[in-house]
């Protein structure tokens, strides 16, 4: 499987931070933003990764990762995403990079402490379809909000709900079969004038191939100031991508 990491965007919630440099190259604790979504997806056992980027510093990049030598990888691939068009617009940049092939895309700004290889390992055995990871918070609705039912399965997910119907935010951690560049296609900007990851993820619940497991460890972003506080104090009290306790639970 191929990792995607998103680190486009122009970060105005972290301004004046990020009014000339990317969110993603700032430190999280002791080494730069976007190193923690690498270390994730090469924990997880993938290798073959693409950095979508944007926005300001983008050379940066190349710069601080090279071709990942320092992670122990052969290569590392860039895109490069023109404007803030949303998640799923700065996805739809790793279609040629995916080539048919499953992927797992990681936010250049979630931050776990656990591995995923048990959830992406579920999700390679899976025929078709997409997984989500779930984890549950205090605010619910600055994230995509899952709704589910007795058994845990995905009844619906709403992106930033004013009235959160639960606590259970959808990570920013999504497993996705070749299918999601032609729901990607099909989508239109929300209110935010983005292309919102939560419809493409909508589309998967609606076709009856979206499951779901729940995240063990903490989780954070780290996009606006008090989440780039809370990442950097979690990471230097316990450290990231640490406990090999993947993720388990529930399927839709
Ligand atoms: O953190 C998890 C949450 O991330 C999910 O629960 C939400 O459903 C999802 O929409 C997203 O919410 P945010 O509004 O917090 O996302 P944000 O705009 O901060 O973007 C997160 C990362 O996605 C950002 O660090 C880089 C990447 N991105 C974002 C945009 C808007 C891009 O690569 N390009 C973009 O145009």
């Amino acid at each position: 499987m191929k990792g995607v990491v998103l680190a486009g965007g122009l970060g105005t919630r972290l301004y004046p931070l990020t009014k000339v440099t990317n969110k993603h190259l700032l430190p999280v604790y002791d080494r730069p933003m976007v190193h923690y979504p690498i270390q994730c997806l090469i924990n997880a056992g993938i290798q073959d990764i693409l950095i979508v980027t944007g926005g300001n510093s983008a050379g940066d990049f190349l710069q601080l990762l090279g071709n990942g030598a320092d992670f122990g990888l052969k290569d590392l691939s860039y895109t490069y995403q023109q404007g803030e068009g949303g998640i799923a617009d700065a996805l739809k940049l790793a279609e040629h990079f995916a080539d048919g092939e499953k992927i797992v895309v990681v936010l250049g700004d979630n931050i776990i402490e656990g591995n995923i290889r048990k959830a992406v390992q579920d999700f390679e055995a899976q025929e078709r379809g997409a997984k989500i990871l779930l984890k549950e918070v205090h605010d619910p609705e600055r994230f995509g909000v899952a709704t589910v039912d007795a058994r845990g399965g995905v009844l619906k997910i709403v992106e930033k709900p004013k009235q959160p119907e639960s606590n259970l935010a959808v990570v920013g951690i999504y497993m996705y079969d070749a299918r999601v560049f032609e729901f990607i296609d099909q989508l239109k900007p929300s209110e935010r004038g983005e292309l919102e990851i939560t419809d493409v993820n909508n589309f998967y619940l609606r076709d009856g191939t979206l499951t779901s497991e729940v995240l063990h460890g903490w989780w954070t972003d780290a996009g606006t100031f008090d989440s780039l506080l809370r990442a950097s104090n979690l990471v230097a009290e316990g450290g990231a991508n640490r406990l090999d306790v993947g993720a388990g639970g529930r399927r839709a």
